[in-house]
């Protein structure tokens, strides 16, 4: 809806900016820390692996320093479990817990609120090992306690919280659970068992938060893209349905619903894939609600009907990273009005206010983005500087889209841009890069790991001193 005036961005709005531990910090196996999933997992060798990564853990100070000059209100990033706990329970390593104090206090000194993420893929090995991670009910345990953790040493300083990023992306990613993948079908189902104890964690680190955290805010962080019917066929517009249901509603009707929608439910249990729910466990989730929702938003897919016939039978899946189509749901077709990244991502700044409508009506929770950003490749000039002009362009109309759902109604705590130094893409290595400051490697060249900012830093700075008014 168009109107003739325009709210202006509130005064505490936390203009931000994201890193996960695994992609920026490096220092994998640096004072103490256990591997993680992430740490071994089996990597196309032409991308880097994330032993040095943004080498953040050694340059903390410098890139908070560079944050404080941006004027960000707020910093995102992810505990790496096993820096705190090597083995994911047991033995606490103090060289890891002392390295997020200093985090925490540096962002503190420089006026930067601490936003942080408790697990952001990185699962240690160590409880795969032990008792299979995800898929044993022992993980609730071992989740809770190391969240208990991290509340009772830094909540007296960090007041947001994010339990789980991207579930939806864990659950499709045998890799990031921490099993060899299968069939298929098998993996969907250990996806969605893990899914269920992910939840039921989740839910009982909400209640802990709350218990220790004074003041404490506590969320999920979603991967929430845009999808819309490919056409006006009602069939496109059942099959859309069908994805939000499957894809999009699942986790947070599980985190703020305390429940699995009827049609996720029906097709867990049509496709023999329904984990065994436990006495109390939806009960913890509707009792524990989250105090917002975090989502990450970064493009849209347009969506058709897939019938299934005989040479697409039901529970014909055929995933490659996450499930594109489905015979007997939905499929993922190019959207020819938008425009894409280098890696196919349809940029769609409208799906962005639609996202933020869709949430705050259904949750009636206040919403953080903990991730919106324009993956890119770059050549810089001899001084390392960047004219990321594209990038500028991204966020900018992102951000007017979350001033346009702002002016409607929804209610917003910030938005986190991704990210805000280079680091190691998640899939894709160091050569997409998505940050405000450029750091000087490549992919398999460490060179010096220089710091420098780029057009879209002063961009950012200029956007937060005058709290968004540039942007229309
Ligand atoms: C989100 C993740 O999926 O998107 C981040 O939370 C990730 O960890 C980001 O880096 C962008 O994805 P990619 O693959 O371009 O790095």
């Amino acid at each position: 809806m168009e109107t003739k005036t325009m709210k202006p961005f509130p005064d505490n709005f936390l203009w931000g900016s994201s890193t996960a531990a695994f992609q920026c910090e490096g220092a994998a196996h640096e004072d103490g820390k256990g591997n993680s999933v992430m740490d071994v997992r089996v990597q196309d060798p032409s991308i880097c692996n994330y032993e040095v990564a943004a080498d953040h853990y050694h340059h903390y100070k410098e890139d908070i320093a560079l944050m404080k000059e941006c004027g960000l209100k707020a910093y995102r990033f992810s505990i790496a479990w096993t820096r705190i706990f090597p083995e994911g329970n047991g033995e606490v390593n103090q060289r890891g817990v002392d390295f997020y104090n200093n985090v925490i206090n540096e962002c503190i000194a420089s006026g930067i609120t601490p936003i942080i993420t408790l697990y952001h893929f990185e699962y240690p090995q160590g409880l795969v090992e032990q008792y299979g991670g995800w898929l044993d009910r022992r993980s609730i345990e071992d989740y809770v306690n190391y969240c208990t953790f991290c509340f009772k040493t830094y909540g007296d300083r960090v007041k947001y919280w994010l339990t789980v990023n991207e579930q939806d992306h864990v659950n499709h990613m045998p890799f990031r659970i921490g099993f060899k993948s299968t069939s298929v079908l098998e993996d969907e189902k250990k996806g969605y068992l893990a899914n269920h104890n992910m939840c039921v964690a989740a839910a009982y680190a909400i209640k802990a938060c709350h218990e220790i955290v004074e003041g404490g805010k506590i969320g999920p962080a979603v991967c929430f893209d845009m999808h819309y019917p490919t056409s006006n066929k009602p069939e496109d517009g059942l099959a859309w349905l069908d994805s939000m249901d499957l894809r999009n509603y699942y986790v947070l009707d599980m985190n703020v619903k305390g429940k699995y929608n009827p049609v996720f439910k029906r097709y867990l249990e049509d496709r023999d894939m329904m984990p065994e729910i436990h006495e109390g466990d939806m009960e913890a989730m509707k009792t524990n609600k989250p105090d917002f929702i975090g989502f990450n938003y970064y493009a849209s897919k347009s969506i058709s009907a897939f019938p299934a016939d005989e040479e697409h039978p039901i529970g014909d899946l055929k995933i490659k990273l996450l499930p594109a189509e489905e015979p007997g749901a939905y499929k993922i077709v190019k959207n020819n009005n938008l425009t894409a990244t280098l890696w196919g991502w349809e940029i769609d700044n409208i799906g962005l206010e639609c996202v933020s409508r869709i949430l705050y009506d259904r949750y009636e929770l206040p919403l953080l983005i903990t991730e919106c950003g324009f993956g890119n490749k770059e050549t810089p000039d001899e001084n390392g500087y960047v004219e990321d002009d594209d990038r500028i362009d991204y966020l900018s109309k992102h951000i007017l889209s979350v001033k346009k759902a702002m002016n409607v109604g929804v209610e917003f705590i910030g938005f986190c841009s991704w990210s805000f130094m280079d680091i190691v893409s998640g899939h894709s290595g160091f050569s997409k890069r998505y940050g405000f400051v450029r750091v000087n490697r490549e992919e398999h060249d460490l060179k010096d790991l220089a710091r420098s900012k780029k057009k879209s830093f002063y961009w950012y700075k200029e956007t937060i001193a005058c709290n968004g008014e540039n942007i229309k």
